[in-house]
């Protein structure tokens, strides 16, 4: 059966808008449409493919676990989960370990857990959840609501309550809303969707001090930022602050759907058989292939090598900005970097992504006016530079 772009508006839900051209093959950082056009990804899936396309180590991973077992619910354990949460915990402050299909959904756990771990320990009443503007957090109900995008959570009717909204990096605002009534507070540790936008590390240790003064728990979203992202294996890791609770998704999996959701034992003990679950979390497939991308990822070698693909991203980046002077900044960290456009080109970034696009490099963008770049953390450095000389010609074409 022929399938073309055309059959997308013809079969599926229009929740999305996709490229005009379809993919069909990838390899390390490149991909291959229906026509044959190849293209640099510098998109990773949304900092998803932090291995680049089929990287041996996984593809033998899941066509072992595939040929052995692929699904037992968790009315049974199996041996992949159990191996990537010893991995997990001994590599991360946390002790347990749930395992979900998604981002959104390992910040669901978190905040499900959240609550009921102040309904057991201090009652009702200790309810609130303090979340930053700008944020996100996934599409569930609770974490989209809990994200700071309000047109995202709008237009479905009654939301969920108790949670309340201040600016990212204001610790006054947060000290201003924050009470003994304070059960969690989320946030990511760089802010992704939002705009590539960093914490100031006093802000950082200033959460922390909240938390503990208010007795609430420290929930990080470490979907974006985690698994090597911004060169350790989680963002807190560089931060010197720890989190109760940290999400993992994307990277985790490198391609394959999982969610993780980290935390204490102390903490864990609140989440009992039956109040909560997942029919296919911890699913060996899933985690047989995300023990093969942690046993690459958790290196010193690539770790090492994210960091200097920053510099070789900033420093390009920065020389296309001395020829053209479209950007403002050029921040963020690890391999998610965000290149915010001048005044003159404010509102435009997705223009230049169509224009990318169409030069054969696929970027993404952080809202309106950012350009994201989140590519495998193991791209070669003839790719950077391929993807960047096709970007600048997009971006030749676009601005003249
Ligand atoms: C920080 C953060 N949290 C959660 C999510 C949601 O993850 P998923 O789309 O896997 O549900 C995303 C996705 O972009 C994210 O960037």
């Amino acid at each position: 059966m022929k399938v073309t772009r055309a059959t997308f508006n013809d079969v599926m839900v229009p929740n999305y808008n996709p490229a005009k051209m379809v993919p069909v093959k990838g390899e390390g950082s490149r991909v291959w449409d229906q026509d044959g056009t190849e293209y640099v990804d510098f998109a990773g899936g949304i900092a998803v493919n932090c291995l680049g396309h089929c990287h041996p180590a996984m593809v033998n991973a899941l066509t072992e676990q595939g040929n052995k077992l692929w699904h037992l619910s968790n009315v049974f354990t199996n041996e992949p989960a159990m191996r990537l949460a010893k991995k997990l915990t001994d590599a991360t402050f946390a002790e347990r370990v749930y395992f979900a299909n998604s981002g959104a959904e390992a910040n669901e756990a978190a905040l499900k857990l959240a609550r009921r771990w102040a309904l057991d320990n201090h009652g009702a009443g200790k309810d609130q959840i303090v979340a930053f503007a700008k944020g996100f957090h996934g599409r569930t109900f609770f974490t989209v609501t809990v994200g700071g995008q309000p047109a995202y959570s709008e237009g479905f009717g009654p939301k969920p309550g108790g949670i309340e909204h201040v600016e990212y990096n204001d610790l006054a605002a947060l000290e201003a809303q924050m009470s003994e009534k304070t059960c969690a507070v989320m946030m990511e540790p760089l802010q992704g969707e939002g705009g590539v936008i960093s914490p100031d590390l006093e802000f950082v240790k200033g959460v922390r001090a909240l938390c503990d003064k208010y007795n609430a728990l420290l929930i990080f979203d470490e979907v974006q930022t985690g698994f090597g992202r911004t060169g350790s294996l989680y963002a807190y890791q560089q931060l010197g602050v720890t989190p109760d609770i940290l999400a993992s998704a994307k990277s985790l999996g490198g391609g394959f759907p999982i969610g993780a959701m980290l935390t204490t034992a102390a903490i864990a003990e609140h989440l009992k058989p039956g109040t909560h679950g997942s029919t296919y979390g911890g699913n060996p497939l899933a985690c047989a292939v995300a023990e093969a991308v942690f046993d690459v990822v958790n290196t010193d070698e690539v770790l090492a090598g994210v960091k200097a693909r920053e510099e070789l991203f900033k420093t390009k980046l920065a020389e296309i900005n001395e020829r053209y002077g479209i950007f403002k900044d050029i921040r963020g960290k690890g391999l998610l970097i965000g290149a915010e456009l001048s005044d003159k080109y404010e509102g435009k970034a997705r223009d230049f992504l169509n224009a990318g696009a169409d030069e054969g490099v696929m970027v993404l963008v952080a809202g309106p006016s950012v350009i994201r770049f989140t590519p495998s953390l193991i791209i070669p450095e003839a790719d950077v530079l391929e993807g960047l000389a096709r970007f600048e010609k997009a971006i030749a074409k676009l601005v003249g």
